[in-house]
């Protein structure tokens, strides 16, 4: 089962188990992890799952498709490594994934 970390914007840490075939974003909901609104749903239109990926987990992870491009047009503080949850699914070369909360959503 693979492992994301999330880090909250305070530093504290949060590993939990993911699915192969869930998106980082329902992980994190499952999970109660706190800053993940995820208001739409998965449905890519609401920028409320936004995350920093950790250096060295960006290659892996990937870039970002189109339609998240322009979503993160509407996030806060977005970064290079900046990417939509809800977008990246979960598989086994994920595991040990880390990211980053940001301070809010928007
Ligand atoms: Fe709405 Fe990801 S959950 S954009």
């Amino acid at each position: 089962m693979p492992k994301i970390t999330f880090i909250q914007h305070n530093g504290t840490e949060q590993t939990v188990n993911g699915l192969p075939g869930m998106s980082v974003m329902e992980v994190a909901v499952k999970n109660l992890v706190p800053g993940i609104d995820a208001d739409c749903g998965g449905a890519c239109a609401c920028a409320t799952c936004h995350v920093y990926i950790e250096p060295e987990w960006r290659e892996k992870v990937g870039k970002r498709n189109p339609m998240e491009e322009d979503m993160l047009d509407f996030a806060f503080d977005v970064k290079e490594e900046s990417r939509l949850s809800c977008q990246i699914k979960v598989n086994d070369t994920l595991d040990g994934l880390r990211v980053r909360v940001p301070e809010k959503q928007f």
